[in-house]
């Protein structure tokens, strides 16, 4: 059976765990959502706006300064606000750090964990399209899209390092800054040049999206239903670079790689968002690429459910299976080079 949305009126303490392979340690937080008693079905909604993803590095001045406004008002919103910056960030501690079982499936004694599984790519879809109308809506402005952290292209970084701006967060590896990220990163810094580095990450690119990825399951991640246990491995794009990018940005001189590092913090860098825009990217550009690059048609995944509250403070219920198109979902992406294409090695 599919697994389904969690109670969140149950949501219990959440544990920390890493990106690192085997790092958890008990501990005692709290990252659940303010309760709602009633739950909307998603629809889509009429009459949307369309909005086109931009890439970060080439974001205007004027771009930059209406993301800034939205996420400072995000920020300034009061705590217990389902939609405030910190709640946001919450979600996925919750759905990532034990907080949520699958008691609604039935299956009170295992939790949900959405990683490392065929739900990587919907859940973050869907926790992003909350999340972009979320900000659109505090700055009034509905064509307002998530920028995306292009870092498959050598000119693609952008961290939105100043320290007056609200995109800024001081928990970032200061080392990492400025240069070429390493879309391998295992926690150690290589002697590759610049252009060894690039060299690589393209090849990296290319492996992963073209190479190690002949049919759904590799791309994906294998199959996670209601009644297992979480963690069945994690398809091509989740490994890396999605993985290794997280830990490239966090922070050594914080306990767990805090912010982007950790799963209970990743959400609080605001560069979360724009790194999953990417990683989501390539979910429809792994798709572009036709042949058996297709969908899983497994009726568990697509019948998977998740909660997310929205722009107006409903619970909203979703399903995988309403997630498959983004031009459905009222979002694309801005058409930039594509250079890993060329890098079969
Ligand atoms: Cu939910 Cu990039 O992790």
């Amino acid at each position: 059976a599919p697994l389904a949305a969690p109670d969140i009126s149950k949501c219990g303490t959440n544990t920390l765990s890493g990106f690192k392979p085997g790092e958890s340690t008990p501990t005692v937080g709290d990252c659940c959502p303010p309760d709602s008693s009633q739950i909307m079905d998603f629809k889509f909604p009429t009459n949307q706006a369309f909005k086109v993803r931009p890439a970060a590095h080439l974001l205007s001045p004027k771009y930059i300064s209406k993301f800034n406004e939205a996420i400072k008002r995000m920020k300034e919103l009061p705590e217990s606000d389902p939609r405030n910056f910190l709640q946001q960030a919450h979600i996925h501690c919750a759905y990532c750090n034990g907080a949520y079982t699958q008691s609604s499936s039935g299956f009170p004694d295992i939790e949900i964990q959405i990683h490392n599984s065929w739900l990587f790519f919907p859940f973050h879809r869907w926790y992003l399209y909350f999340y972009e109308r979320i900000l659109g809506s505090l700055i009034d402005d509905p064509t307002f899209a998530l920028p995306f952290w292009n870092w498959d292209t050598p000119a693609g970084t952008k961290f939105f390092n100043d320290p007056k701006s609200a995109l800024f967060d001081t928990k970032r590896n200061q080392a990492h800054l400025k240069g070429v990220v390493d879309l391998g990163y295992n926690g150690k810094d290589t002697d590759a040049t610049d252009i060894e580095k690039v060299k690589n990450n393209l090849a990296i690119m290319y492996r992963q999206m073209v190479t190690n990825v002949t049919d759904p399951t590799a791309f994906f991640g294998g199959e996670y239903r209601a009644g297992k246990e979480p963690i069945s491995g994690g398809g091509s794009m989740e490994q890396s670079p999605h993985t290794p990018v997280h830990r490239w940005v966090g922070d050594p001189r914080e306990t767990n790689g805090e912010n982007l590092g950790n799963f209970y913090s990743a959400g609080r860098d605001t560069l979360f968002y724009c790194h999953h825009s990417n990683v989501d990217r390539m979910w429809s550009l792994w798709k572009m690429l036709g042949g058996k690059h297709k969908d899983i048609t497994d009726p568990d995944w697509l019948n998977t459910s998740f909660v997310f509250y929205d722009e107006n403070k409903n619970l909203v219920r979703v399903y995988v299976k309403d997630c498959l198109l983004t031009n459905q979902l009222g979002y694309d992406y801005q058409r930039v080079d594509v250079p890993w294409l060329n890098s079969k090695p």
